[in-house]
């Protein structure tokens, strides 16, 4: 019997999560495969939700933003029974391996299914950057130059006004998309999840860049430290400054992926079908070194991928 191999996008979407799905079609289709895909994640695997995935079903996808699988985040999957009727239903439809396109959270249904007996092959897709296992997920690079855009624009007005700029970005728990941004545009301060915040730094900062003849300055929050706005009246609370505050939201999760998201996601998922093609229970597909290798479940940890401190000193330093 030929192999058929399931393909969801699950978690938050991310530029290149798109280009991933082709790759994985087209790579398995190369293979004489047979190819569904899951509609919304892990949810569609409970409501059953799949259709037949062909070549051209993944023509005009390679440049475009989210995910035409769409995506969800599906609590009940989290359940054992949840899994058990998941499995159920792939069987039924005589899936025998199953790639997921996702966070750490999607690894972990992906994981479960494995440890189940289902063959799963994750591809790390989120815009944060920090999950465990890997060095890089597919939509970051594409999220901080879409950030950074942003942000290079709002330089030019803090400029001319002499004002401090409050950028609050993306990042709940996590401070990668805020730490290379603020790199990327040589913004004077960051505030990241993973660092305790102190005040006092950042208005002794402000007060070495106004001494040093700065008039004006960026100040790049991820949005699991606080809100821009709750940072501006702490700010203004204490000094005479009046920032103006941005928040970028969902326009880092959208638009087209960047060249590397493209090329890196349409590796990995090459690599994914090769892996889901071998006996063995679960892999990640991994950027490790700058190679993108594949690494089994056990031997990922639960540590997320920790924030370089060494580009962040860099942050402080060249921005006086
Ligand atoms: O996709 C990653 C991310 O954007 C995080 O930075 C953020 O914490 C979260 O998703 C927010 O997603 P949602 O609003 O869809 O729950």
């Amino acid at each position: 019997m030929a192999t058929k191999l399931a393909v969801l996008t699950s978690g938050g979407d991310a530029p290149g999560m798109n280009a991933a799905l082709r790759s994985v079609v087209r790579a398995a289709i190369y293979r004489d495969w047979n190819v569904v895909g899951i509609a919304r994640g892990f949810a569609g695997l409970l409501e059953e939700e799949f259709r037949p995935l062909f070549r051209r079903s993944v023509g005009g996808i390679i440049h475009r933003g989210g995910t035409m699988l769409r995506t969800a985040r599906c609590e009940a999957f989290a359940t054992v029974e949840g899994q058990r009727q998941a499995l159920a239903f792939l069987e039924r439809i005589g899936v025998d391996r199953l790639i997921v396109i996702g966070g750490d959270g999607s690894m972990a249904g992906a994981r479960a299914l494995a440890e189940a007996g289902l063959p799963t092959v994750t591809i790390p897709g989120t815009i944060d950057n920090d999950m465990a296992g890997t060095d890089y997920t597919i939509g970051f690079d594409s999220a901080v130059n879409t950030a950074l855009q942003a942000v290079n624009m709002i330089r030019d007005t803090a400029y001319s006004h002499e004002r401090i700029a409050i950028v609050e970005v993306m990042g709940r728990h996590s401070g990668h998309i805020a730490l290379s941004t603020a790199a990327a545009c040589g913004a004077e301060f960051v505030l990241v999840p993973e660092l305790t915040f102190h005040m006092d730094d950042l208005t002794a900062k402000l007060r070495r860049c106004r001494y040093d003849g700065k008039k004006h300055g960026i100040i790049i929050v991820a949005e699991g430290v606080m809100s821009g706005y709750e940072l501006a009246e702490r700010l203004h609370a204490v000094t005479d400054y009046e920032p103006s505050i941005t928040v970028l939201g969902y326009i880092q999760r959208g638009g087209a992926p960047s060249a590397y998201d493209v090329t890196t996601a349409s590796r990995m998922g090459d690599l994914a079908v090769d892996i889901a093609a071998e006996p063995g229970a679960g892999h990640l597909i991994a950027m490790r070194d700058n190679r993108i290798v594949a690494v089994p479940y056990a031997d990922i940890g639960d540590t997320k991928r920790g924030l370089d401190m060494q580009l962040y000193q860099l942050i402080d330093e060249l921005s006086m």
